[in-house]
């Protein structure tokens, strides 16, 4: 008996010694110390031992559990230490690697040209300001001098959310115009850029949501040459200094008189293609002086106070200046159109 126990010590502690990871160890803990492992073979054969050798026997026996014990303890120490080793190394960073560039997209092309021009007109003392997509008919028809009965307040052209027409998507920026009449202190130099909103089908030139900036002035002894001066520098800042521009009159119930302005066609220069239907000019913006009627309404003396406003075309004045030929490329968000500028 003394020999097994021994030759278990021997074996035990030569193979922990060379014991690898932990479960190797687990094995070897429950084949020498286990219920039914060796060391419990042994003892059970005590019972078969003469008295007076029992406390002897006893005593090794606690000696080669204990220095299996003690070893066992000692290689756990070992794997662990190991395995923390081999984790850590698995787990480092080089950080020698170039790195993944997220990609994160850029400002949308009728934005950069927005912020352009909002630039512009901050340069020249205007205020930007901004108002509700959803309005009432009050201001964006009959404050600016559109009554009962005209077309543009038809069923047919805007968008209504009442039977009784008084609450509608604003069809234009210029109920703008009235807010900051009723809202800023005299003299004001304001832009307003919004989304509006119109019946219109969807091609080349159209859709039914689309963008205006509107601006205002309004001081004492403003004239249309103020206008002229102000939007043809506006242009030439934005398309390059020899920009033609054309002021052509028209008609708006809220300006008299009233004007639209063109650019010369960036695509024939001129003499007449396609992008500008055989005109030669693109239609960029409507313009005018502000009516008397509608300086009243506000509470503005007419004969003290007067001033000038107009109205951009937000996709055609981004079109124009990345030389764009269709406004749905402006609204698809194809990636593929949208990453070229
Ligand atoms: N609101 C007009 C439109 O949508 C554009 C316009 C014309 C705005 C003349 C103005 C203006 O401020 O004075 O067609």
């Amino acid at each position: 008996m003394r020999e097994q126990l021994a030759k278990i010590r021997e074996d035990a502690l030569s193979r922990l010694a060379a014991v690898r990871d932990s479960g190797e160890l687990e094995e070897l803990r429950v084949r020498y110390l286990g219920k039914k492992g060796e060391m419990t073979a042994v003892l059970k054969q005590m019972g078969r031992l003469p008295a007076e050798e029992r406390p002897d026997m006893g005593k090794l026996a606690n000696e080669v559990r204990a220095a299996i014990e003690e070893k066992l303890a000692e290689a756990k120490k070992r794997v662990d230490a190991q395995a923390l080793e081999l984790k850590l190394r698995a787990e480092t960073v080089d950080v020698t690697i170039p790195g993944r560039v997220p990609d994160i997209g850029h400002r949308h092309p009728m934005y950069i040209a927005l912020d352009e021009m909002k630039e512009i007109f901050i340069g020249m003392g205007f205020t930007v300001v901004d108002g509700p997509e959803i309005e009432l008919a009050e201001l964006n028809f009959d404050r600016l001098n559109a009554e009962e009965g005209h077309p543009s307040r038809d069923w047919s052209d805007t968008f209504y959310f009442d039977r009784d027409s008084r609450v509608m998507l604003r069809s234009q920026t210029s109920p703008m115009q009235v807010r900051a009449m009723d809202t800023l202190p005299l003299p004001i130099r304001m832009v307003a850029p919004g989304r509006v909103y119109r019946k219109d089908e969807v091609d080349a030139t159209h859709s039914p949501m689309f963008h205006q900036v509107e601006g205002m002035v309004i001081d004492r002894g403003v004239t249309m040459a103020d206008l002229k001066g102000t939007l043809n520098t506006v242009i030439r800042k934005m398309y390059g200094e020899n920009t033609q521009t054309r002021f052509r009159p028209h008609h708006f119930p809220f300006t008299e008189p009233s004007c639209e302005v063109d650019v010369q066609c960036h695509k024939c220069g001129g003499a007449g293609c396609p992008t500008c239907k055989g005109e030669g000019w693109i239609e960029l913006l409507g313009a005018g002086m502000i009516h008397p009627h509608v300086l009243e309404m506000a509470g503005i003396d007419p004969d003290v106070w007067s001033g000038w406003a107009f109205g951009f075309g937000l996709e055609r004045t981004a079109m124009r200046r990345f030389k764009i030929d269709d406004l749905r490329l402006i609204f698809e968000n194809d990636v593929r159109f949208l990453e070229q500028f």
